[in-house]
């Protein structure tokens, strides 16, 4: 059975642990506060620091909040799948932070992180609505990934299909960086009204 560990149960790290209990997977979710809502009655909860039991692990928390996940879990994820789903937008200038040009919150993230722990670009192509409907428009919801480690792939792209979702392989962890922009451009469209939160960029069958 995969297991899963997600960082962080605000409206991203809700929708994949729904997804994740579709799916059957075990599930543990860990917030800097370890008090359950209930809203997954299925998942154990832990605090911040507390063992990871996931051998997938979402961060589902800000790029910003990264340097405090990482002063906690850095030396104690090896062998396990990471998964960043982050998109980083300056609301105030709509641009991308400078530090991540020519780069992407992923390639950052797997830099900081000892060899042996994997990283995945996933899930920052969809907005949360179409992660808890399952339907982007018309279609299933599809999640785009991207990564280096084959294994790590595939246990997420079984996850995403026993949920009932489309898993598409867009290749090696470089491949985040076009991932990430697309993500941008999604949330500046839906931040200003241009698009519905509700949909969002999909690829069609
Ligand atoms: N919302 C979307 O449609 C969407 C789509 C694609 C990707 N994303 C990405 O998904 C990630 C989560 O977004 P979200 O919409 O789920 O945000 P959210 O609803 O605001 O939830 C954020 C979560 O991060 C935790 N957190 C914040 N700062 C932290 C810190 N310094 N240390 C530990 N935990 C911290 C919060 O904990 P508390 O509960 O304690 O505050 C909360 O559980 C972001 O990287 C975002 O870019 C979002």
């Amino acid at each position: 059975m995969t297991s899963i560990s997600i960082i962080g149960r605000g409206k991203m790290g809700s929708a994949i642990a729904d997804i994740a209990a579709r799916a059957g997977a075990s599930i543990q979710i860990v917030n800097r506060s370890a008090k359950p809502t209930g809203d997954h009655p299925e998942a154990t909860y832990a605090a911040l620091g507390d063992d990871l039991t996931g051998d997938l692990v979402v961060l589902a928390v800000p790029y910003s909040a990264y340097p405090n996940i990482l002063k906690h879990y850095r030396d104690r994820l090896g062998g396990k799948v990471v998964i960043d789903i982050s998109n980083t937008i300056d609301f105030s200038t709509y641009e991308q932070p400078e530090a991540l040009i020519g780069t992407s919150t992923a390639l950052e993230l797997a830099r900081q992180l000892p060899a042996d722990v994997a990283v995945l670009k996933a899930f920052n192509v969809n907005l949360a609505d179409t992660l808890i409907t399952r339907t982007n428009g018309t279609t299933a919801t599809t999640v785009l990934f991207a990564g280096d480690d084959a294994e790590g792939k595939i246990a997420l792209a079984d996850l995403l299909q026993a949920a009932g979702l489309r898993a598409i392989d867009a290749g090696p962890l470089p491949r985040s960086k076009q991932l990430e922009a697309i993500g941008f451009l999604q949330m500046v469209l839906a931040s200003t009204g241009k698009t519905r939160y509700e949909s969002g960029f999909t690829l069609l069958p």
